[in-house]
């Protein structure tokens, strides 16, 4: 194929050049030029109906009827899709190497392939030989499964054209190489041509297709954040080392919220659904012990009680440590600073060490009642009651402020044993027939007052 006139763009600012520099000329950050095709050369990768128009009035636009979707046949995964996969959709699913990805996918492809959607597999990491043999592992084996072992995206896309598949599969995006560009497969340049091209393709043919993208610490090949704004949905696959359990997160989707979380197990024949988080994540919880506290986050449109553990003790020398897994550690320091300064627990000079069990990241500020609870019950070494859940925002005043989806969590904690909840007192006031007993509370300090670790 002849090459596409090229030229080098800087990631950071958008200076251009000829030629590559290792130091952009114009904000002089290193290695920051990535090749791509010249302006009016690129390829064109908006949506069907999508430039080349007039404008049209709003009200003119017939309504047509959603997105056509389907399931993929993995519940967990049809959750953090927002319904299933729409048709001529591009997901890009990031995560470390190792994590399950390319294992998750081809249990997706033999469902869908089961269900009369013929899938064509693509990968330029393994030999056909390979993904057999791990198809076999997994009990994979629908006759409507294609595999290809291929790195040229040209190729991919001739071949998809051929065998129309209803899903394409690229496994990896950073292994695949346009010929458009000079540089080398995995660069910036690579890696978001790639992606266009696919995308064009996908929006041309209806076929909806699967990305992975490896996230990558190393900054000399695009990790998937470069590919973020071009895809329709973005998940990522995240878990903790030496856990078996996987969370898959929704980050953007044209097509459904974002928030949810999806949880598998990986066991020796793959990924397993895991329908009941909450059971699993407060199967290993410490009975009896202080630094414990059981919030029930809820994330997306889903509950999940998960056990938050916290230990402070004196520290060993010089300044006080601080680490957080699961929670941002600037949430963590903000919090300290409240029980100190309005509770008078004097743990900004401990160090504190707060962990979320089984792996999971809690991002939303509900979880922050939760943790002052965890960090006072260690400080005081009392045990907060087995039977008790608690969750609201703090504020920087000490305030404990409503939280949305009160009642769904309330209910998920009462299927799950708990008799009784600490909540925002906002909350509990407008709940009406509680399924456990509700102690709404006003600021931190009645809080853990309530929980007798205060
Ligand atoms: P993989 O899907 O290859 O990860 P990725 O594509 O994200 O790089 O998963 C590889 C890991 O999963 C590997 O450490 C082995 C483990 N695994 C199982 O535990 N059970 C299985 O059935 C399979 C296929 C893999
Ligand atoms: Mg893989």
């Amino acid at each position: 194929m002849r090459k596409a006139r090229t030229i080098f763009v800087c990631q950071s600012c958008g200076g251009q050049s000829p030629k590559w520099l290792g130091r952009c000329a114009e904000c002089g950050t290193w290695n920051s030029m990535a090749e791509e095709v010249a302006a009016g050369l690129a390829v064109d990768a908006s949506p069907d109906g999508v430039g080349g128009a007039a404008p049209v009035r709003l009200v003119d636009v017939p309504v047509q009827s959603t997105e056509v979707r389907y399931p993929t046949g993995i519940g967990e995964l049809d959750r953090v899709l927002g319904g299933g996969l729409v048709v001529g959709s591009v997901t890009l699913i990031g995560g470390d190497p190792g994590i399950g990805k390319s294992t998750l996918l081809l249990q997706m492809a033999d469902r869908l392939a089961r269900n009369g959607r013929p899938v064509l597999y693509v990968s330029g990491e393994e030999s056909i030989q390979q993904i057999r043999l791990r198809a076999d592992r997994l009990d994979v084996g629908s006759d409507a499964l294609w595999l290809l072992a291929e790195t040229s995206v040209d190729r991919v896309i001739e071949a998809a054209r051929l065998q129309a598949p209803q899903v394409l599969i690229v496994d990896s995006v950073q292994t695949l190489r346009s010929e458009a560009l000079e540089s080398s497969a995995g660069s910036v340049g690579q890696v978001r041509d790639v992606a266009g091209r696919l995308m064009a393709s996908a929006k041309q043919t209806g076929t909806a297709t699967f990305l992975v993208g490896h996230v990558t610490k190393d900054g000399a090949i695009a990790g998937p954040r470069v590919l973020e704004h071009i895809v329709d949905t973005v998940l990522y696959f995240e878990g903790e080392k030496g856990h078996p359990y996987r969370i898959i997160r929704t980050v953007k989707n044209r097509f459904g919220s974002t928030q949810e979380v999806g949880v598998f197990e990986m066991k020796g024949y793959g990924l397993a659904e895991v329908p009941n988080p909450s059971e699993l994540f407060l199967a290993e919880r410490s009975h009896g012990s202080s630094g414990s506290a059981i919030i029930a986050s809820a994330e997306g449109t889903r509950p999940i009680l998960v056990e938050l553990q916290a230990l402070v003790t004196h520290p060993a020398a010089g300044m006080p440590r601080r680490t957080a897994n699961g929670i941002e550690p600037g949430r963590l320091g903000l919090l300290l600073a409240v029980l100190d300064k309005r509770v008078g627990l004097a743990v900004g000079g401990q160090d504190v060490f707060v962990n979320v069990a089984g792996g999971l990241c809690l991002e939303e500020p509900a979880a922050d009642l939760g943790i002052a609870a965890a960090v006072a019950s260690s400080w005081r070494d009392r045990v907060i009651d087995a039977r008790t859940l608690v969750f609201g925002e703090i504020g920087l005043a000490g305030e404990i402020r409503a939280v949305p989806q009160a009642e769904i969590r309330l209910r998920e904690a009462a299927g799950l044993g708990f008799t009784r909840c600490v909540l925002p007192k906002r909350n509990a006031d407008r709940i009406g027939q509680p399924p456990l007993e509700m102690i709404g509370v006003e600021n931190v300090h009645e809080a853990l007052e309530v929980l007798g670790v205060r």
